[in-house]
């Protein structure tokens, strides 16, 4: 029991509840009117100001708002208390109960072993044709089977249905009512695939949430690193998995003629192409993390006043460089790229690594107590899969914290090894390192 009478390791419903609404209550009253009144004002004009500085490519127009932004932050952080640093604060909006030193740790292990795997990646003399995939796909054969395989996988458009935006996402009014979106190009295969795989996945967790909690934190998903191992697991471990395209590849070469002098190896390593680019949200599976290793260590810089906003745009440059190997030829594909600062959002991105980290721990647990994944994928059996995910992740609801949903289910805290593994092992094998 602590000082409010809730038992931190009581995973009954009542507890659980009890656990969660009081947290919210926390930290709802410990932020005075005034300032969320300030944040308001400052996210709405910091918008407007971004999306001038964004394409003017003028950092300077955008400065004043990031300082703004990160004081702010740092203002909401000190009502809110924290034991070690002002981001400790901030995470704990996104990924409750995490500690940023902790977070970094695993993140910083990662950020070690993927830079010389990137790198040894470009010295590699095996390279895709990605030419293939910006064939003609007609929009109409992409959406049916873009369907077919979001079925099988097990999001059910008795409970959902899919449409199109300008951006993909996923949107819920509860477990019977889950949507998503996709964006089809005719004449690219991979953006409308993987993201309805994607959101297929955020959509899955979402239709088995407990529907007899709804409305209650037993009934809501964990934290925003889970909910993105969900739709990281089904996209990049199932989705660009070979086996997974055993079954579905002489399916896709029957509704789409431009693959007919493709071979399935060619299509694979294809759609696994892994180049080091500016901007995060079209990256690979590998360059992908550190796109948020810099984020995450620049605003943990700024919030803790070791780095200033005016320095943001020369210390993101020099990551890009080391990390990423790539020049930044200006701010806009820089660090005006992202929506997150201007939107007052700091602390959000490491969420998307921890869904990368997350995914990879309990896709290997599942291996283990499955089996042979990659034979059922073949068989075009998906179903195991999405029922040991929903045993062990969707049915718990909020029972617990993230850190201890990933230990509970896979025995152990979540580390970077399961994902470094992975990504080492499938890699290695395309590029022949
Ligand atoms: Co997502």
């Amino acid at each position: 029991m602590n000082a409010k009478g809730i038992d931190p390791g009581d995973t009954s419903v009542e507890a659980v509840n009890l656990r969660e609404w009081r947290r919210e209550y926390d930290r709802l009253v410990k932020l005075p009117t005034d300032l969320m009144e300030e944040r308001s004002r400052i996210v709405v004009q910091a918008q407007e100001a971004w999306l001038t500085a964004r394409q003017d490519s003028d950092f300077s127009l955008f400065k004043p708002w990031l300082e703004k932004t990160i004081e702010i932050n740092i203002k909401i952080a000190d009502c809110l208390g924290y034991e070690k640093e002002p981001y400790d604060a901030l995470l704990d909006e996104y990924e409750p109960g995490a500690v940023t030193s902790e977070v970094a740790v695993v993140l910083n292990s990662l950020r070690d072993e993927l830079v010389p795997l990137i790198r040894a990646i470009g010295d590699a003399s095996r390279k895709p044709d990605t030419s293939i995939l910006k064939r003609d796909f007609p929009v109409q054969s992409q959406r049916e089977f873009a369907v077919e395989a979001a079925k099988a996988i097990g999001y059910s458009f008795d409970k959902g249905r899919l449409d199109e935006t300008a951006h993909p996402f996923c949107i819920d009014a509860g477990p019977e009512d889950t949507r998503i979106t996709t964006h089809f190009e005719g004449h690219f295969f991979p953006k409308a695939f993987f993201s309805v795989m994607h959101e297929a996945g955020h959509g899955i967790y979402n239709q088995n949430l407990p529907g007899e909690h709804w409305g209650t934190p037993m009934g809501e998903y964990v934290s925003l690193g889970i909910h993105e191992s969900q739709s990281r697991l089904w996209e990049n471990l199932v989705g660009r998995n070979r086996a997974f395209w055993e079954y579905w590849y002489k399916r896709a070469q029957k509704r789409f003629p431009a693959l007919t002098d493709v071979s399935l190896d060619d299509f694979h390593f294809a759609i696994n192409e892994v180049k080091p680019s500016l901007i995060r949200i079209e990256a690979d599976e590998v360059t992908y993390n550190l796109h948020i290793m810099l984020r995450f260590e620049l605003e943990r810089a700024m919030l803790n006043g070791d780095l200033s906003a005016a320095d943001v745009p020369a210390a993101w440059n020099e990551k890009v460089r080391s990390y990423l190997g790539v020049e930044v030829p200006d701010d806009s594909q820089g660090c005006l790229q992202d929506i997150h600062w201007s939107g007052g959002m700091i602390g959000y991105f490491p969420t998307y690594t921890l869904g990368n980290l997350n995914a990879a721990q309990l896709y290997e647990k599942a291996a283990e107590e499955i089996g042979d994944l990659d034979a059922m994928f073949r068989a075009g059996e998906f179903t195991p899969l999405r029922e040991w995910l929903t045993d062990k992740v969707h049915s718990q609801g909020k029972r617990y914290r993230s850190d201890k949903l990933i230990e509970v289910i896979t025995g152990k805290p979540l580390d970077a090894s399961s994902l470094v593994r992975y990504l080492r092992s499938k890699f290695g094998e395309l590029y022949n390192l």
